[in-house]
């Protein structure tokens, strides 16, 4: 069976840039039309939209649209203004890569064109934004074929929150590994951590694999371990926020502890990203800023059933990083890596056929 998607997670629509609205899911399918780039920060904010990949294309469309209302018409005036626009959407989450470099190949093409007429710079800025969206679908499909080669059809794999075509401009990175595999006809069943505290896996990934019929089983974080200990699980596949030289892996919070319960049971552990969430200029994870969001999402459930003491102590590290030798292989749009060979990446490519898994 074809799995396709049925839903547009990011996309322009009538003049505006629409999101499904994450928060609500799975319980009402209902999208955002954001009119201007202060509706686009506040959606990644409050997670409306959230997953690296779709973080940087709603940036880089909330940064097309804020240009495309400016009522400036002297160029370097424009070019001031649209700063500022970038600025406001580069401050709204600070793990993933994806959203600076999506900002910063968003500002090179408005650099490249500071001469140009203002009305000829807003239609490339909106065009490269369509081509950053398009792009990352292209990359989720190659990555997807690339990795299922590593799945075994009658493979159980356990994935931690939603590393699928909703965190991303469609196909998923993790769950398209997972998509291709199935598509290839591989029998396959996916674990979702349900991945606390904001629960992706829960209400996103089992949503998200249910609608195209693949085969999941919800789990709650701590139940891993066990079914790992009783051989249910053959593999384990994460996405990533950002990837450090040494193939440290930044993902969401419980990631290590998957990776680490994984080592010790011998089950291989992939991370599935495109190269945007590459962040060659760190040398380790060690230097991934790690968000620490609102007590809230610890002493709430999905902000509704209080379940904690008035006044507790609450830590909410959003992110953790995952150490490189924890991690089987990398998969990227351009090979699957050991994650000690990822900094390559960054070199030419026609010298990376030496270092390619598959
Ligand atoms: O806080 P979130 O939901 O934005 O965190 C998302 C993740 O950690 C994903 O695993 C990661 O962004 C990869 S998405 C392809």
């Amino acid at each position: 069976m074809g799995a396709r998607t049925r839903f547009t997670t990011v996309g322009w629509h009538e003049g505006r840039v629409r999101l499904i609205d994450q928060r609500q899911l799975p319980g009402q399918v209902v999208y955002l039309d954001c009119a201007d780039h202060h509706e686009v920060a506040e959606a990644i904010r409050n997670l409306s939209v959230r997953g690296a990949p779709a973080i940087g294309i709603a940036a880089a469309m909330g940064l097309a649209l804020g240009a495309r209302l400016l009522a400036t018409r002297d160029p370097s005036g424009f070019q001031k203004e649209l700063a500022g626009i970038a600025d406001e959407l580069a401050a709204t989450r600070p793990t993933a890569v994806n959203l600076f470099w999506a900002l910063d190949r968003m500002k090179r093409v408005a650099a490249s064109r500071s001469q140009s007429d203002v009305e000829s710079l807003v239609q490339a800025l909106i065009a490269e934004s369509q081509a950053i969206l398009d792009e990352d679908i292209a990359m989720n499909r190659a990555m997807g074929k690339i990795g299922a080669a590593f799945i075994e059809g009658g493979d159980t794999i356990l994935t931690h929150c939603n590393a699928g075509a909703l965190a991303t401009g469609g196909y998923g990175t993790a769950l398209g590994v997972i998509r291709a595999a199935w598509e290839d006809g591989k029998k396959i069943r996916v674990i979702a951590d349900e991945t606390r505290p904001v629960l992706q896996g829960a209400r996103l990934t089992a949503w998200e694999l249910m609608q195209d019929d693949i085969p999941v089983t919800l789990i709650t974080d701590n139940m891993a371990g066990a079914l790992m200990r009783e051989g249910r699980i053959q593999r384990c596949i994460v996405g990533a926020d950002r990837i450090a030289a040494n193939g440290d892996v930044g993902n969401k919070i419980g990631t290590y502890g998957v990776a680490v319960l994984a080592r010790y049971h011998g089950i291989p552990f992939y991370v599935a990203a495109p190269t945007s969430t590459l962040d060659l200029s760190i040398p380790s994870g060690a230097h991934i800023p790690i968000e620490a969001r609102d007590p809230r999402e610890v002493t709430h459930v999905h902000g509704l059933a209080h379940i904690a003491p008035d006044g507790v102590d609450v830590a909410n590290p959003a992110f953790d990083v995952t150490p490189a030798d924890l991690i089987t292989a990398i998969i990227t749009e351009k090979g699957a890596f050991r994650p000690k060979d990822i900094h390559r990446l960054g070199g030419d490519s026609a010298s990376l056929s030496a270092y390619r898994l598959a």
